[in-house]
C-alpha cells in the first residue's frame, strides 16, 4: 500500500527536500503552496523534469476554511492522508520594540494556527484507520529564543505544546505526533539573515561550525514517517549541529 504524505509549504527550502526524500521512498507526495504563489506551476514542471511528479494544491494554512478545502480536495482526488508534515512557516524578524501587531499576527497565524487548521481535517481519519504520522517543524529558536524573533520563537514553542497534548490523545490509536526542531539550515530563509549577523552571532553558536543541509532534516522526517518509528511520540527532536547545547 502506497502511503500518502502531505507536506505544507513544500516548494523550496526544507519542504522541497522533504518532498524529494519521501517520493524517493515511494510515498505519494502532496504539497501545498500559498494561493498567491505564481511560481507553483514552474516548480512543478522543474520537479517533473527531475523525475518527481508531485501533487500540488493551493492552501492558506493560516486559514481554517482553506485548509479544510485543501484536505477535502486531496482526499477526493488522491486518497486519505496518512502523513501530515506541518512545514509551512514564515519569519518577520525584527526586535520586539520595532514589531507591530501585524508582524505578530502573521507569524502566529502561519506558524501556529496552521497546526490546528491542518490537523483538524486529517486527525479523525487517521484515528479511524488506526495509523497516522503528524510531524510539526519547529525550531531551535523555540527552545533558546532568538534575537529578533519574539513572534517566531513564541509560535514555534507553542507548536511543541500542541504536539505533546495531541500525542497523548491519539497515542493508543496508532497515530504519532512529533516535533522536530531544526537549527540553521542552508535555505533561503537562513540566507536572508544579514551575513555579518550570521557570521559573528549565529555560526559561533553552532558546535559543528556549519549550517545544516535540508537533506539531513529530510532523512529524519523519513524515519519519523515510517512504520519503524511507531513507538516514538510526543518527542521534540533537536537537529541543529549541537546548537541546543550552546
Ligand atoms: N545577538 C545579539 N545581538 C544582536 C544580534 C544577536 N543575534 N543580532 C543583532 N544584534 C545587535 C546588533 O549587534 C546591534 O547592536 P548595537 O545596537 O549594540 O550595535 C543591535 O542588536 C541592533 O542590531 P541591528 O542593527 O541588526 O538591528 P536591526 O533592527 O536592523 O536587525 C534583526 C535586527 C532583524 C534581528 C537582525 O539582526 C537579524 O536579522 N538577525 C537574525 C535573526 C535570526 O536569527 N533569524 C533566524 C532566521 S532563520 C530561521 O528562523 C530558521 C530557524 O528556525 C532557525
Amino acid at each position: 500500500m502506497t502511503r500518502i504524505a502531505l507536506v505544507t509549504g513544500g516548494m523550496g527550502g526544507l519542504g522541497e527536500a522533504i518532498c524529494i526524500k519521501l517520493a524517493a521512498l515511494d510515498y505519494k507526495v502532496v504539497t501545498t503552496y500559498s494561493p498567491g504563489n505564481t511560481k507553483a506551476a514552474d516548480w512543478r514542471a522543474n520537479m517533473r523534469e527531475m523525475g518527481f511528479d508531485f501533487y500540488c494544491y493551493p492552501c492558506d494554512v493560516g486559514d481554517f476554511d482553506s485548509a479544510q478545502q485543501c484536505v477535502t480536495a486531496v482526499e477526493k482526488d488522491i486518497g486519505p492522508i496518512d502523513i501530515l508534515i506541518n512545514n509551512a512557516g514564515i519569519t518577520r524578524d525584527m526586535t520586539f520594540r520595532k514589531m507591530d501587531k501585524l508582524n505578530w499576527d502573521e507569524v502566529m497565524r502561519t506558524n501556529l494556527d496552521s497546526l490546528f487548521n491542518m490537523c483538524k481535517p486529517v486527525c479523525d481519519g487517521m484515528v479511524e484507520r488506526g495509523w497516522g504520522r503528524i510531524i510539526n517543524i519547529s525550531s531551535v529558536n523555540a527552545q533558546k529564543g532568538a534575537f529578533g524573533q519574539v513572534n517566531y520563537s513564541a509560535a514555534k514553542a507553542g507548536m511543541h505544546g500542541f504536539t505533546k497534548a495531541l500525542a497523548l490523545e491519539v497515542a493508543r490509536k496508532g497515530v504519532t505526533v512529533n516535533t522536530i526542531s531544526p537549527g540553521y539550515i542552508g535555505t533561503k530563509m537562513v540566507k536572508a539573515i544579514p551575513s555579518d549577523v550570521l557570521e559573528t552571532k549565529i555560526l559561533p553558536q553552532i558546535p559543528m561550525g556549519r549550517l545544516g543541509k535540508p537533506e539531513e532534516v529530510a532523512g529524519l522526517i523519513a524515519y519519523l514517517s515510517s512504520d519503524e518509528a511507531a513507538f516514538l511520540t510526543g518527542a521534540n527532536i533537536a537537529i541543529n549541529g549541537g546548537q541546543h547545547m550552546s
